[in-house]
């Protein structure tokens, strides 16, 4: 099942159980979260941990293409997001830091701004907020992106790129956006 499809299934299963009105913009932000989420834990632990560090057989690098190796799993997850975006399936997300290796990857406005700096701050807590963008209000929700593994903070703090240097084991390192309007 293509993936818009299958969040939209999982959407409509929800709001089918909900109060008359409808789901929740959290329950539908966190449902879709659970998707996001689920798949890049897969790809990471499945595909790249698999294969680049049991097996060695191939390695993951950020050049993927021109060096024949898996695309990492931030890489992975934007280009979903990108196609979900082409795709103008009524939502979008991407995975932001305030220390991004990749510029693209900097919160753009106040909101997002604000809602990295909170779960920067409150470890373990999601943020969710309202922002109006053009003429339109969008619900917008922030979810922790923690170092899980040495891998992380090692890759992250020698990245030349990088504008941090000093990240920890189990330290919030970004947070994935997820947008729709209201
Ligand atoms: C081998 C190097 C490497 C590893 C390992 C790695 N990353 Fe990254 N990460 C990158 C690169 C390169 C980017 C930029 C990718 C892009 O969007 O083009 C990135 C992007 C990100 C971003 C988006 C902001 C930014 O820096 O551009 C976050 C957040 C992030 N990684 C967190 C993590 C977490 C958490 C882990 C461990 C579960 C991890 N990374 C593992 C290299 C790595």
């Amino acid at each position: 099942m293509r993936k818009s499809a299958f969040i939209f299934a999982a959407i409509a299963a929800l709001a089918g159980c909900g109060e008359k009105s409808g789901i929740e913009p959290e329950r539908m932000a966190d449902a879709i979260f659970s998707v996001i989420e689920a798949d890049r834990a897969s790809y990471t632990n499945f595909v790249v941990n698999r294969l680049a560090n049991e097996e060695q057989v191939i390695k993951a690098d950020e050049h993927w293409k021109d060096n024949k190796a898996l695309p990492l799993p931030a890489q992975m997850m934007r280009m979903g997001a990108e196609r979900v975006a082409e795709q103008e399936a009524g939502f979008n997300y991407a995975l932001l830091s305030q220390w991004a290796i990749n510029k693209q990857n900097k919160p753009r406005t106040d909101l997002e701004q604000q809602g990295l700096q909170f779960i920067n701050d409150n470890p373990g807590k999601n943020f969710y907020g309202t922002e109006t963008l053009g003429d339109t209000e969008y619900f917008t929700a922030i979810y922790p992106d923690v170092a899980v593994s040495p891998a992380c903070v090692s890759c992250h703090n020698e990245h030349v790129d990088s504008p941090r240097t000093d990240f920890e084991l189990g330290e919030t390192m970004g947070g994935v956006v997820i947008r729709f309007p209201m």
